[in-house]
């Protein structure tokens, strides 16, 4: 039987090329985006290169945390088992912008979806003989600083301050998910894809879009991307490795902050309160 991975913000860029990786490495796939199109057009044509593929595709906005609880309710039902969680999907929100559960957008949709859907399917992850956990970082969080007296960043939005603190919070949650899944078969580990020509941009405005729209012809292709997930995915040379950062299929070090401990408990307190899991 196929191993099966779920690939969040499978719908374009970084994780549809993944899907299509993963699909060449036989795997069963669950696709996620918004757009359900999108995600027809995707099932279409990894059915047709590569049929014996099982694919199974759901569209959910990760913005709401209704979005998410629906979209694993409806995943549960199918799926005892799930062999890789690839938490992929992200964005750059232009402007200062609350959830619907009161918090700011990105940090919503770049840390706190991977937090509470990781939650919800950890059942299914414990299924599986060797469950993966891939979070989707970015060397940006170098650049990142956890703002812990004001997460939603009310006193002082800037788009690129707010991506930063996500994918720094990305880190320290894959770090201190791994220490607490310690003694479980789950392997949980973090990945920069490299700077990569993707729609991740396509909201931006002013100065960031003109410095992105600079860096565009040195960027890498989405399919180029996609190959550290696709190794961290199915490689055994990380068979039983967790709670490192990935760069280029290769561990590497990262920041200096992300291995605070004592920042990682705060942080995932913080986000057990927001969404209301435990795990
Ligand atoms: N591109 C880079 O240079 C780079 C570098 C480092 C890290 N990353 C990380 O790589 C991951 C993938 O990004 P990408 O570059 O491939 O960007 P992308 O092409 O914009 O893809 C982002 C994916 O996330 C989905 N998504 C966005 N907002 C969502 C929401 N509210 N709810 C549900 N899904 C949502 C998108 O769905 P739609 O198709 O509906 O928009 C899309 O499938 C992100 O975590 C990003 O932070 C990217």
């Amino acid at each position: 039987m196929n191993k099966i991975a779920l690939i969040t913000g499978s719908s374009s860029g970084i994780g549809k090329e993944t899907a299509i990786g993963l699909a060449k490495q036989n795997f069963d796939l669950i696709l996620h985006g918004r757009d359900i199109e999108k995600l027809d057009n995707l099932s279409d044509f990894i059915k047709k290169n590569y049929p014996s593929t099982k694919i199974f595709a759901s569209a959910a906005d990760f913005g709401t945390f209704e979005g998410i609880r629906n979209f694993a309710d409806f995943i549960k039902q199918k799926f005892s088992k799930i062999d890789v969680l690839i938490n992929n999907a992200g964005t750059v929100s232009p402007v200062f912008q609350l959830t619907e559960d009161g918090f700011e957008r990105t940090f919503a949709v770049n840390h706190l979806s991977y937090f509470y859907l990781t939650g919800l399917l950890i059942d299914q992850l414990l299924n599986s003989s060797e469950g993966r956990i891939i979070n989707i970082s970015s060397q940006l969080h170098f650049q990142g600083k956890i703002h812990f007296d004001d997460l939603n960043l009310t006193n002082n939005f800037d788009s690129i301050r707010a991506y930063n603190q996500s994918k720094l919070a990305n880190v320290l949650f894959t770090y201190h998910l791994s220490r607490k899944l310690s003694k479980t078969k789950i392997t949980v580990n973090a990945v920069h894809p490299g700077a990569v020509n993707t729609g991740l941009d396509r909201d931006l405005k002013g100065t960031y879009k003109f410095l992105w729209s600079l860096s565009k012809p040195f960027q890498l292709k989405p399919a180029q991307g996609a190959e550290t997930s696709i190794f961290m995915a199915c490689s055994h040379k990380v068979k039983g490795v967790t709670g490192k950062y990935y760069v280029k299929k290769e561990e590497k070090p990262s920041s200096d902050f992300s291995y605070n401990q004592e920042a990682a408990a705060r942080l995932w307190e913080l986000s057990e309160q927001m969404c209301g899991v435990n795990y």
